[in-house]
């Protein structure tokens, strides 16, 4: 007869020390059966047991290589709703706090996207000038509905060169749910900030006028990340006072100000890559989470780089610290007694929806 899973409540009291050693053990004992997919931002003492790290649209394609029975996704949830899509059918995604979510990623829902469409719908015909796109900071049926619409997914690594693709498909894109990604995506492209308009889903027509929404290149959903709204540029005009030679790298969640006055802007990889790749005894200020931040400045110390915080107060992502050892710990000894815990699972008909919108990503960046 199988037993039942084990019940968190034992592990949400346990010391540190003892929720490794039973994560190390029930690693041993699972072997190749798992693999940990870790994004930047997670925190030093679940990290350290990665196998595999990246920024969305790396993690997104490692999802797709890798054949262990087990993707345990120490992320958020949508970036585990993407290695479900895809990842293989046999293949079970877990993700080991169901409340690790986005508060991005939950600016935006079906409805409200659905009700933008058709209101856009009554200014222009929308299914033919208007590309949907959306962050890959979003939801399955989301992506689904781009994917249903001709639409697409990006990251913050290819948001360029997706836009650029959808420019290719019809006149305008509706890009969800980060504004500010949006935004320096469509700078980058040349587009004024006046062909640029915000779509407020909680007014009636986004709060545009049918003109405004003629006008628009690029309607950009009225969401944001609240972790990257704390960089200021004042924190960057001090740094830049302090040091001269300073360089500053930030992430495109970050306002547009904030981008337009860094010398790099990039994913989490991107910052990575820049800051490894940079001479030896540079100075850099940079603007995205600190758990990050805190593992890069550690990790190029020795080649006498500097790497500061951008903010002068603590920016973590909330729900991306959930994941912590006591949730890992519970995780991967249910795995190993066999009991899946905390699956996540895209239903079949939103995934192949969404599958079809994220392999249009993949196959163009
Ligand atoms: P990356 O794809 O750059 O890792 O960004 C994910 C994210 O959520 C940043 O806040
Ligand atoms: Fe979402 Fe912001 Fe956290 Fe990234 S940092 S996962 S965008 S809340």
């Amino acid at each position: 007869m199988q037993s039942a899973s084990i019940n968190f409540d034992r592990f949400n009291q346990l010391q540190d020390n003892a929720c490794h050693e039973r994560i190390r053990a029930a690693r041993a004992s699972l072997g190749p059966r798992v693999v940990m997919l870790c994004h930047h931002y997670q925190r030093a003492d679940v990290y350290q047991y990665a196998d595999l790290t990246g920024d969305s649209l790396r993690l997104a394609r490692l999802a797709s290589q890798t054949d262990s029975e087990y993707i345990v996704f120490c992320g958020v949830h949508f970036m585990a709703e993407v290695a479900d899509i895809m990842s293989s059918p046999r293949q079970k995604v877990i993700l080991p706090d169901l409340a690790a979510g986005c508060s991005m990623a939950d600016m935006a829902n079906l409805a409200k996207v659905e009700r933008c469409w058709r209101e856009l719908n009554e200014v222009l015909n929308a299914d033919e000038v208007i590309t949907p796109v959306t962050y890959i900071n979003s939801a399955a049926d989301l992506k689904a509905f781009c994917g249903d619409h001709g639409g697409i997914v990006c990251t913050s690594s290819n948001a360029a060169t997706i836009a650029g693709w959808a420019f290719g498909q019809r006149q305008k894109i509706l890009f969800f749910p980060d504004q500010h990604l949006g935004r320096w995506t469509g700078h980058t492209l040349g587009i004024p900030l006046d062909e640029m308009m915000v779509w407020d889903p909680d007014l009636e027509m986004g709060g545009l006028t049918p003109e405004q929404i003629r006008k628009a290149k690029l309607l950009l959903w009225k969401g944001h990340c609240s972790v990257h709204q704390m960089f200021q540029p004042a924190h960057i005009l001090k740094f830049r006072n302090q040091h001269p030679d300073g360089l500053v790298i930030s992430h495109p969640e970050c306002s547009f100000e904030v981008c337009r006055q860094s010398d790099f802007v990039g994913s989490t990889e991107h910052i990575v890559k820049v800051i490894k790749e940079a001479r030896p005894g540079t100075r850099w200020l940079v603007g995205t989470e600190l758990n990050l931040v805190t593992r890069l400045a550690e990790e190029v110390k020795a080649e006498g780089k500097i790497v500061q915080f951008m903010s002068p107060t603590v920016c973590m992502c909330s729900t991306m610290q959930r994941i912590d050892p006591q949730h890992l710990a519970w995780t991967l000894e249910n795995l190993a007694a066999g009991h899946t815990v905390n699956q996540i699972s895209v239903p079949e008909h939103e995934a192949v929806l969404a599958k079809l919108a994220l392999e249009r990503m993949l196959a163009i960046s």
